[in-house]
């Protein structure tokens, strides 16, 4: 494959994108991204607004590759973030945990690609008629927060496929040439992987956090804080404070003051494993290193392209 509607649409080499990820993904890593052919995102969600101008500048000084931002809507300052990003001159923004069509057509009138982050096919039509340029739609197994409906990756990007016909970047459950390939025998022309990324030498990610999650088997994260947003972490002190008080039938309130201020920078950046917020994804009982952001693409591209080729071979048909 040389080019497809993902690579045009954003000027890169290969289909791969890095997740926008709070306290893991600044510009060291999206540029690191860039650089290796892909497509780095800075996470906009645990940055200050003039802290974001500067990862912003720094990454334009790393990399002469096309790069973005990934803008959660909630954020509390959106309208100084937004104002950053077109002042900074950004050319692609990935808005997620919102409704698009609040920011879509504003950014583009600067000349911004938009990409927005569902996790239902519902949602996934909702960006088309908003104009977004891009889908990502994120199935269940993703780190951090998810969707409510819990639908898994494989039964959520043909879903999507069926009714969508601007580019499908499938996230969730992704990390290897192998999950790459499934994703697009699904339908999809691009991923996006958060978990891999967060776990290579440029994320931001503490150490702690980073060897503990190289060391995670099958089971060991799972989805919490459903009455608030749903959110994959790693089973720790913390998350079974929020089971013990959900199973007693706590309320959202009582659950949010549990959560308090910070608990995701106390676990991923600060490296508290006990009393933070671990978001990582199920794809992580597959990963047992930490190699550069390069390696990770390069690698990913190597396995595509050696398993496309057994699996076009006549006798893999039955
Ligand atoms: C530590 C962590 C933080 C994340 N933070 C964000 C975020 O701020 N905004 C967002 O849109 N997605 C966020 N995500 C989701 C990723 O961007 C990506 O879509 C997801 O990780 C893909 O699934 P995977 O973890 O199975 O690769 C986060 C994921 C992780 C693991």
């Amino acid at each position: 494959m040389k080019n497809n509607r993902v690579t045009s649409l954003f000027g890169i080499k290969y289909p791969i994108i890095s997740g926008g990820m709070v306290w893991c993904s600044g510009w060291r890593l999206a540029s690191a991204v860039s650089n290796a052919g892909g497509l780095g995102l800075i996470g906009a969600g645990s940055m200050h607004p003039e802290v974001l101008r500067e990862h912003i500048q720094k990454c334009k000084a790393a990399t002469d590759k096309p790069f973005g931002v990934n803008v959660p809507l909630m954020y509390p300052e959106i309208d100084t973030i937004m104002d950053i990003i077109v002042g900074e001159g950004v050319k692609i923004v990935f808005t997620s945990a919102g409704n698009p069509k609040t920011w879509t057509k504003k950014l583009q009138d600067h000349g911004i690609i938009v990409a927005h982050v569902v996790s239902s096919s519902k949602f996934a039509l909702k960006c088309e008629e908003a104009g977004v340029n891009a889908v990502v739609a994120e199935g269940f197994e993703a780190g951090g927060h998810n969707g409510r409906e819990e639908t898994s990756t494989m039964v959520l990007i043909p879903q999507v496929r069926k009714s969508l016909s601007i580019p499908l970047i499938a996230a969730g459950g992704i990390g290897t040439g192998d999950g790459m390939l499934a994703a697009f025998a699904l339908g999809a022309e691009g991923i996006q992987m958060g978990s891999r990324f967060a776990l290579t030498q440029e994320s931001s990610a503490s150490k702690e956090f980073k060897e503990l999650c190289i060391g995670l088997k099958e089971g060991d994260t799972m989805l919490s804080l459903k009455k608030l947003s749903p959110t994959r972490m790693i089973k720790n002190d913390f998350y079974n404070a929020v089971q013990t008080m959900e199973d007693r039938g706590a309320s959202a309130d009582e659950i949010r003051e549990l959560l308090g201020r910070g608990r995701s920078k106390k676990g991923i950046f600060e490296g508290d494993l006990s009393n933070g917020e671990l978001e990582i994804g199920q794809i992580s009982s597959l990963i047992d290193d930490l190699p550069s952001a390069a390696k990770v693409v390069e690698d990913v591209i190597a396995e595509y392209n050696s398993k496309i080729d057994k699996l076009i071979t006549a006798d893999s048909k039955f």
